[in-house]
């Protein structure tokens, strides 16, 4: 039988109009531009405003510019994965909602939450999908609104995260393009170190749970870099090594933009130069699911058909990954 790869065949993102300038964060929590810009890179970040309005609308327009630009009919699309840590509500599927309302009324849709590593664990699941020969179109969309979940007092935080969502379509290849190798990796032990302590079911929503401000995201930013830096590069490494790569043989790294820096040592411990080193951190900040396929949309003018790219992405959990793939389309 011929062999089946799960290609990108298409891409379309979505970010709200609102800018969240470093400027404005000034007027908001003791920081400042210079402080923001050195430490993490960040130079704005958008923001959904508007009642009713959550991870779903971003998602809804991230699908429908894909669709756009593809010519596609939604009804074609098997499968809708919502990559994503800040769903509409709890119990009802947000990927079931964004089906109906984009009309892939053929498809089958769940949520994927593992942080910031989201949309990574959903490149994996799409390519076994399509490898499975069973669906030959499967969506994955990357979505989170985190200003949600951010305590816009606390200047440890929200300064780093922002709204926004990307999409990207998995098709069959049959010339070896597509997703060709990963290496993902969990460790529960992290979870004291970034989380919202409150609202899910190991602590419900209480009036003290409102009161002590417990609702928000928190993290330990030191030992989330730590863990990142090392982590990131190290399943980078053995994605290389297992595939035989070399540095020369790598066109480009895209990296979950939590912070300028953690994604510099990435590609330094790899020896990438600088123009391999896919970057928006500066323009939306760290949107969780969505910093990936954000990538993939910024640069596809840039992409050729056959060039390398390396995924890698950590976040919360911990959780974190590698994923090798070769772009399938000019
Ligand atoms: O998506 C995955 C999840 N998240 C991440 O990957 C984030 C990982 N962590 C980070 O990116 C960084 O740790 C942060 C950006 C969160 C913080 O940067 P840092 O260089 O690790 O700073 P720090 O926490 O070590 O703090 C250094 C100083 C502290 O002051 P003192 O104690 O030295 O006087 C902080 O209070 O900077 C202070 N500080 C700030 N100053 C101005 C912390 N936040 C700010 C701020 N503006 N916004």
């Amino acid at each position: 039988m011929t062999k089946i790869t799960a290609a990108i065949t298409a891409v379309g993102k979505y970010v709200p109009d609102y800018i969240l300038s470093n400027k404005e964060l000034e007027t908001m929590v003791e920081t400042n531009d210079e402080w923001i810009t050195t430490r993490t890179g960040i130079k704005e970040r958008r923001i959904l405003k508007g009642e009713n309005k959550g991870t779903s609308f971003l998602a809804i327009e991230a699908a429908k510019d894909l669709i756009a630009k593809k010519n596609l009919d939604p009804k074609e699309i098997d499968l809708l994965i919502l990559a994503t840590a800040t769903p509409d509500m709890q119990a009802a599927s947000t990927g079931a909602f964004v089906a109906s309302e984009i009309g892939a009324t053929n498809a089958f849709s769940f949520d994927l939450e593992s942080a910031c590593s989201s949309f990574l664990y959903g490149m994996s699941v799409a390519a076994r999908y399509i490898e499975s020969r069973k669906y030959k179109k499967v969506l994955v969309i990357g979505s989170d609104m985190n200003s949600s979940m951010i305590d816009y007092k606390d200047r440890t935080t929200c300064i780093i995260f922002g709204d926004g969502a990307g999409a990207a379509l998995f098709e069959p290849n049959f010339d070896g393009l597509g997703v060709v190798d990963e290496y993902l990796r969990t460790d529960g032990a992290g979870r004291e170190f970034l989380n919202v302590a409150a609202g899910g079911s190991i602590r419900p929503t209480t009036q003290e749970t409102l009161d002590n401000d417990l609702h928000f995201v928190r993290q330990d930013g030191r030992t989330v870099f730590k863990n990142a830096v090392f982590n990131m590069a190290d399943v980078c490494l053995k994605v290389l090594e297992k595939n035989q790569l070399k540095k020369e043989d790598i066109q480009w790294l895209a990296a979950h933009q939590a912070n300028k820096r953690i994604i510099e040592a990435t590609a330094n411990r790899l020896d990438l130069a600088e123009d391999k080193v896919m970057m928006n951190i500066q323009n939306y900040g760290n949107t969780t699911s969505a910093t990936l396929p954000l990538l993939l949309a910024d640069y596809e003018n840039q992409l050729k058909k056959g060039d390398k790219i390396i995924f890698a992405a950590f976040g919360g959990g911990f959780s974190w990954g590698a994923l090798y793939l070769t772009w399938a389309y000019n």
